[in-house]
């Protein structure tokens, strides 16, 4: 859309023929000045006078001759460059107009005031007003093309993104916000990525959940929750049922008025029931798949629940289509709870009765990290999901209520990232406008309106997108009606392009208008296409922020985390070594094996040690550096498992790779390989300092490596040596012996 508006006055016209007039002049008198010049020089006449005015007044009264061709040749030249200069500069002016590349909209966007509100400097004048201690002062968002300076959401600031598929939400705002988040995290994903590149990182921090139904990142559930902790009332009951049956329905099911509301009623009793019995909430799943079972009932009324245990009475009761109708309905929603991979998750579980409980209520007291995995489809455990965040961010901000100020002491980030598929949380658009000021920082990534309406409907989207203190587009949206929205947000601008009309009036008069076209700074086709690597900020009570995105990986976090993604936390546990952790032990107090060694306490007081003190290992390009190594035999020659594969064995031990020899370059994410490696680091240690190297290459080494790079029956039997490729685990079915 474009608007005209009157510019100009008649007196502007004529001050600007005049000044065109007497550029025109002096041009002309230059020029003419110079042809004589060059003309006299060339033709050996005498040179015109000094001042180009007086030269030309001469010429003109015939004081003085025109000098000959060369001075016609220099004018020539001249007029064909005055053309050329001419010709670019009126294109220029009256030409059509160039449409702005993104970039060059940043001039008509948000001014450095308007990005001052978002400044470093602001940010951390919040922070410390909410008494925030941490290495950023929010929410880095990117950086302001028009300031250059990086761009932060405080941590009272909600937010709320739209990037299409594979536009860099993860990369580009998921992980950075993760990797500087000062307290706890929770977060949600339908892939591997975001665990895989944060989870070693933020193990430094605290405890590191991973919640993994449907083994989206093949991790063993090494801990359970029980969902039925989270019902210690009716209501809670009532809205552990709400969010299951809402995380549970298919995005495109019509509600039926009667069954959808009394099935969710009935769920909600069930739970309250299995919740003060102590049953597994499997017990659920089996009291709706039998319509005719009492149990729920008397539990709940010796428990004093008279009401409830008389509407599950009363549905048990009914006639038998109608019954039929309402426990289907429930037992549509706990579906999921017929998979034995989920529900191993949410039971003790028969295999190994002494994993952890996962308390939310001591998770956010913490600065540990949650991470919650589903993928959308067949068997989805999106409801438990949905349901374990719920639990915790209320778990959040029940401690918030508690603490001074009524906010959480240090912030709570949670990134929903994939929420629309993996975090299908109905009352997510009302919490938006309190969440923020109880330091509960929403982060909700979505890939396009429309996902988002799929969820929370289209008013519901609205409110989620219009609470949401920071918006951020990234690109890769279709919608042109949420496109529309966007550019009418982002606002008009002025192009210097102009329309001159002239009108006569019926007394002969005439009348001279000015017009300016005034248009979108970036059209809806700008947004569709906006470039990878850009990003438009949408804040509250400011124009919106062009901003560049900045991915993890240019971030000041990439070193560390490149150095430790992608390895398996759960040997932490096994093999009793922090692959992270410095290890200054003298090589006699290296137990092999099943030492733990204080993995969080050693990480937060030193971590990342290359090298053990005083040893040096300096690895010249053609291999080992022998010497060093032959010296101060008492101290380990390196501080990591790391260090020592790719400083020392893969520098001594090579070969030629193929036939039935094979290698991973990400030996670490096997767990296996990683065991056998780090004994053998140890045995080499143990070897240098008693000098019985010999019986190390024999008894250790030989045969650990005839195992590990086997192509045949080693564990990296799937890789190329360019490429790791996970193998699953062995098949093993529970015996009950455990029980
Ligand atoms: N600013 C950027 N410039 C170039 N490539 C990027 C940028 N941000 C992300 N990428 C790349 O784009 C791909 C998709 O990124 P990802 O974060 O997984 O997208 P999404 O989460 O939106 O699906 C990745 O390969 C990533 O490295
Ligand atoms: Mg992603």
């Amino acid at each position: 859309m474009s608007a005209m508006r009157p510019s100009r006055t008649v007196e502007e016209l004529l001050t600007k023929l005049a000044a065109v007039l007497l550029g025109t002049l002096i041009v002309l008198v230059l020029c003419t000045w110079l042809a004589l010049r060059f003309g006299a020089a060339v033709d050996h006449r005498p040179p015109p006078a000094g001042n180009p005015l007086a030269a030309v007044i001469s010429l003109a009264a015939g004081a003085t001759t025109w000098p000959g061709p060369g001075a016609s040749a220099a004018a020539a030249a001249e007029t064909a460059l005055v053309i050329v200069v001419g010709v670019v500069v009126a294109r220029h002016q009256f030409g059509p107009r160039r449409r702005l590349t993104v970039d060059a909209a940043v001039r008509h966007m948000a001014s450095r005031r308007d990005h001052a509100a978002f400044s470093g400097e602001r940010a951390t004048a919040a922070a410390t007003r909410l008494g925030v201690q941490g290495t950023v002062p929010g929410v880095r968002i990117g950086v302001a093309l028009n300031t250059g300076k990086p761009v932060y959401g405080n941590w009272e600031m909600t937010q709320a993104d739209i990037w299409g598929a594979r536009r860099g939400k993860t990369t580009s705002r998921v992980v950075p916000a993760i990797l500087d988040a000062p307290g706890a995290v929770v977060a949600t994903s339908n892939k591997r990525d975001v665990v895989d590149t944060t989870r070693t990182f933020r193990a430094d921090s605290g405890p590191v959940w991973v919640f993994d139904p449907q083994a989206v990142a093949t991790e063993p559930p090494s801990w359970w929750w029980n969902p039925l902790s989270y019902v210690t009332t009716l209501d809670k009951a009532a809205r552990l049922a709400a969010v299951l049956a809402h995380a549970a329905r298919p995005v495109a099911a019509r509600q039926d008025a009667f069954f959808d509301p009394k099935g969710e009623q009935l769920l909600a009793f069930l739970l309250l029931a299995a919740a003060t019995g102590h049953t597994p909430i499997t017990t659920v799943f089996e009291w709706t798949a039998d319509p005719t079972e009492v149990m729920p009932v008397d539990i709940l009324r010796a428990a004093g629940y008279d009401l409830p245990a008389q509407a599950v009475q009363g549905v048990i009761n009914s006639p038998e289509k109608q019954r039929a109708g309402v426990y289907g309905t429930a037992e549509k929603i706990v579906s999921f709870l017929v998979n034995p991979a989920i529900t191993e998750w949410v039971t003790r579980g028969a295999a190994a009765r002494n994993r952890p409980e996962f308390s939310p209520q001591d998770f956010v007291a913490g600065a540990g990290t949650l991470y919650l995995l589903s993928r959308e489809g067949q068997g989805n455990a999106a409801p438990l999901v949905t349901a374990l965040t719920v639990a915790t961010v209320e778990a959040a901000e029940e401690l918030a209520t508690r603490s001074p100020g009524g906010r959480l002491p240090v912030p709570l980030l949670c990134v929903l990232d994939e929420a629309a598929n993996v975090c299908r949380w109905k009352d997510l658009p009302d919490l938006y406008s309190h969440y923020g000021s109880r330091g509960i920082v929403l982060m909700t990534m979505l890939q396009s309106w429309a996902q988002g309406v799929a969820v929370w409907g289209e008013e519901g989207m609205t409110r989620l997108w219009s609470s949401a203190s920071i918006r951020v587009y990234g690109g890769g949206e279709v919608d042109p009606c949420f496109l529309g929205n966007l550019s009418q947000l982002i606002g008009d601008y002025a192009p210097r392009a102009t329309s001159v009309s002239v009108q006569r009036g019926r007394a002969g008069s005439t009348s001279t208008t000015t017009a300016t076209r005034v248009e979108r700074i970036l059209e809806v086709s700008d947004l569709a296409a906006l470039p990878m690597g850009r990003a438009i900020l949408f804040p509250s009570g400011s124009r919106p922020i062009l901003v560049r995105t900045e991915p993890w990986y240019r971030g000041p976090h990439a070193e560390r985390v490149r150095t430790t993604r992608g390895r398996e936390p759960v040997l932490d546990g096994w093999a009793g070594y922090d692959l992270r952790t410095r290890d200054t032990r003298q090589p006699d107090e290296h137990v092999d094996g099943h030492t733990p060694v204080g993995l969080r306490a050693d990480a937060a007081a030193g971590q990342y040690g290359r090298r053990a003190t005083g040893a040096s290992v300096g690895v010249p390009p053609d291999g080992v550096n022998l010497a060093s190594l032959a010296r101060e035999p008492t101290t380990p020659a390196c501080s990591d498992l790391e260090s020592w594969v790719q400083e020392v064995l893969a520098q001594v031990v090579r070969r030629r790779l193929g036939g039935h020899l094979t290698w991973c370059p990400e030996w670490y994410r096997h767990a296996e390989a990683t065991m056998r490696l780090m004994s053998l680091w140890k045995e080499w240690e143990r070897a240098r300092s008693e000098g019985t190297m010999s019986n190390w290459w024999l008894d250790h080494c030989d045969p650990h490596l005839a195992v590990l790079m086997s192509r045949d029956n080693g564990p990296f039997m799937a890789c190329t040596e360019k490429e790791h490729r996970p193998l699953g685990p062995l098949p093993v079915v529970p015996n009950g012996l455990g029980r």
